[in-house]
């Protein structure tokens, strides 16, 4: 028997780790600019090996339980503060049959409403919509309400002594905002906001700064999969080597670092600037450096990628990457670490949100049922960069909706290595889905480590589903 399998059989459940490789904590210990805590911290816990049963990807009784058990009782990131910047500003969102408007009511408070009209039940606002308003009123028979909610008109009110106008304000959601995001929720006995993230989270989030950011770029498409199959691609590393060859060379991605926080949220953080594991003694440093990509490939044209001896790709790049981010973004990164600068760190936020707190990969990604189809889901990418430090706040950039059969690199502004990654991240989910429906197999089966964030996530869904 190898030593290999001689440790495998020894170990416990969850304790194995990519064999001979250094780990990410390892070689961002290594760096010159050093990363703050809540990059230098681990917490990794085995939740078991059990199967996750499919039942939840391809029945549409499981999506009903959804609405009703999950959506319906947790944070959900329904815009930025950035789209309702002035009082009256509205921001229609959406989940499935579920509709609210977002509406800034003062300058430091947002109140969310069920999107229906109390009289015969027409949404006030389209889906999907935005702008500013003086008043809601239902484009039926004219019934309003003011920004705050309460009811200002009934038409013919002599027809309907029985309404009490003061009853009849717009019923309304919990929100809460955090970094610059707008959460709301429709469980009033809902635990709070920061207390739903959880401390470990807090401290991350608060450190971030992420209310000084701003959308750069919103790409909206419909993937024909389960919302939750959607998210959970973006969920680990482990298929870059397969998925992705074109990045492998720089990416550590088996030995990637996957922590989990509470229920609701988990991590990973990818190196980037080494050799995948999967290559390891096939590439030199130069080779690692000239086939480094980044999401916004145009902040590294014409630099120069010839090391010096003894230097490394990985030194090399967060230095290149630090001062092109700085001016392209008018912005002062000098205390910033190399990992922030350079690493990708994934968090899901449950139940359907994704932060991307980087500095080279700064993307917000949401995830939507279809509103009738559980085998399809609204993929949202989010681009996030800092202010500039001089100028007027730029607004947040428009949606733009790609049709199904849609590159990601024809979305104006989406730099075209990372559309084609996006691509490829999204090409296997249709034929993940048909294989679920067609499998003999009753559930999928999980690595230990590298797949946890799933395990996690679909733990805090089973959770839920069940009324819990
Ligand atoms: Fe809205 Fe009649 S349905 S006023």
């Amino acid at each position: 028997m190898s030593d290999q399998v001689l440790e495998k059989t020894s170990q416990k459940g969850g304790e194995a780790r990519c064999p001979g490789e250094p780990t990410t904590q390892e070689i961002i210990a290594n760096d010159k600019v050093k990363a703050p805590g809540w990059v230098c911290s681990e917490n990794y816990e085995f939740m078991g090996d059990e199967d996750i049963s499919s039942d939840r990807y391809i029945r549409a009784d499981y999506a009903q339980k959804e609405y009703d058990n999950l959506w319906a009782r947790t944070w959900q990131f329904a815009c930025r503060e950035e789209h309702i910047p002035e009082v009256g500003d509205y921001y229609v969102y959406d989940l499935g049959r579920y509709s609210f408007i977002v509406t800034r009511v003062a300058d430091d408070k947002i109140q969310a409403y069920y999107n229906a009209c109390l009289h015969r039940g027409t949404k006030l606002r389209p889906s999907n919509s935005e702008g500013y308003a003086e008043e809601f009123k239902c484009p039926f028979h004219g019934w309003s309400w003011n920004i705050d909610g309460s009811n200002k008109d009934v038409i013919c009110e002599w027809d309907f002594p029985h309404v009490e106008k003061e009853k009849f304000g717009l019923p309304q959601v919990r929100v809460e905002t955090l970094a610059g995001f707008v959460f709301i929720n429709m469980d009033a006995n809902a635990p709070s906001l920061e207390e739903y993230m959880g401390p470990e989270f807090m401290a991350h989030i608060n450190s971030w700064g992420l209310e000084n950011r701003y959308i750069a770029l919103h790409v909206t498409k419909m993937i024909p999969a389960n919302w939750k199959l959607n998210m959970e691609a973006f969920m680990e590393a482990y298929h870059v080597i397969e998925t992705h060859p074109q990045v492998a060379v720089s990416n550590g991605d088996a030995n990637s670092q996957y922590d989990t926080y509470g229920e609701h949220v988990n991590r990973f953080i990818s190196t980037l600037g080494v050799i995948s594991p999967h290559l390891r003694g096939q590439y030199t440093e130069q080779d690692i450096l000239d086939q480094f990509t980044v999401g916004d490939s145009s902040v590294l044209a014409g630099a120069d990628r010839k090391l010096a001896e003894g230097e490394t790709a990985r030194q090399r790049m967060a230095d290149m990457l630090r001062s092109m981010f700085s001016a392209a973004a008018d912005a002062d990164l000098s205390g910033v670490s190399d990992s922030e600068i350079l690493d990708c760190f994934s968090y899901t936020l449950f139940p359907n949100t994704f932060l991307f707190p980087g500095i080279s990969l700064p993307m917000v990604y949401r995830f939507r049922p279809h509103p009738t189809d559980h085998r399809q889901s609204l993929y949202e990418v989010f681009f996030l960069r800092p202010v500039p430090q001089t100028g007027p706040r730029p607004d947040p950039a428009s949606p733009i909706h790609l049709e199904p059969h849609q590159s990601f690199k024809e979305a104006e502004g989406m730099d075209p290595g990372f559309g084609d990654i996006l691509d490829q991240d999204t090409e296997n989910l249709l034929l993940q889905q048909q294989g679920l429906e067609a499998s003999a197999k009753p559930g999928i089966t999980l690595g230990n480590y590298q797949e946890i964030r799933i395990r996690h996530f679909e733990y805090a869904v089973d959770k839920y589903v069940a009324g819990k």
